[in-house]
């Protein structure tokens, strides 16, 4: 059994979902979505109107939580669709940010990846400094904000809930100051990760830079 990790983290629209994706494919590992996971925590906070950190780490430890394909589950509710409102990107980046939810989450997002025999892409902001410091590979991904706006902005439009794009740029830059400035497990490159910028790549170039690292080990 090998389970190895390859932890992909980066700021929003930096294109870690997608190409998380296709490395998983590549190698035949689970895709592991960290964001999507703080994404449902805030979905059902917000649901119950519960703020307080101690209330929300309750319903973080307890999260019924299941990955089945592409879908997100919380028990036999599909929660897929309404995790990616914009609301909740705002709310998730919150939520994110209190430090006994991080911690509520950490053993949940270890099982998850490790319950995949062979390997699991991990995409997130903590998953090469926090979650698994020891993962073997450690990518962070990077674009410039006017292209990260870009392609949130066409994501979003792709999927019927159109925002103009300087309003996307302002969402992500408020998002991004919010997730690199927090005290607990703030967005920062691992030491030993490899920065992967993807401004101007295709998304077949950037699979293929990080399935070579991959080979590497
Ligand atoms: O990757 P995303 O946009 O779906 O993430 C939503 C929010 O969750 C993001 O603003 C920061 C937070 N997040 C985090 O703090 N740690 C992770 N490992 C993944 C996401």
């Amino acid at each position: 059994m090998r389970n190895q990790i390859v932890a992909i983290d980066g700021p929003a629209g930096a294109g870690k979902s997608t190409v998380a994706r296709r490395v998983a494919q590549r190698l035949g590992y689970c895709r592991v979505d960290t964001g999507a996971i703080y994404r449902t925590v805030a979905l059902l906070a917000q649901e119950q109107a519960l703020s307080g950190e101690a209330e929300i780490a309750e319903l973080a430890a307890a999260l019924p939580l299941s990955f089945e394909d592409e879908r997100v589950c919380v028990g036999d509710r599909d929660v897929s669709r309404a995790i990616r409102e914009p609301e909740i990107s705002q709310a998730a980046s919150v939520v994110s940010a209190m430090p006994k939810v991080r911690t509520a989450l950490l053993e949940l997002q270890r099982r998850i990846a490790r319950d995949h025999p062979d390997g699991a892409v991990m995409e997130g902001r903590d998953i090469g400094t926090v979650v698994f410091p020891d993962a073997e590979v450690k990518v962070f991904l990077t674009a410039s904000v006017v292209e990260r706006a870009r392609r949130r902005h066409e994501e979003l439009a792709e999927r019927g809930v159109p925002q103009s794009l300087a309003a996307v740029q302002a969402e992500i830059e408020e998002r991004d100051a919010r997730d690199r400035s927090r005290a607990a497990a703030p967005l920062l490159r691992a030491e030993d990760a490899v920065e992967v910028d993807t401004t101007g790549k295709t998304v077949d170039a950037v699979v293929e830079e990080i399935v070579a690292l991959v080979a590497l080990k």
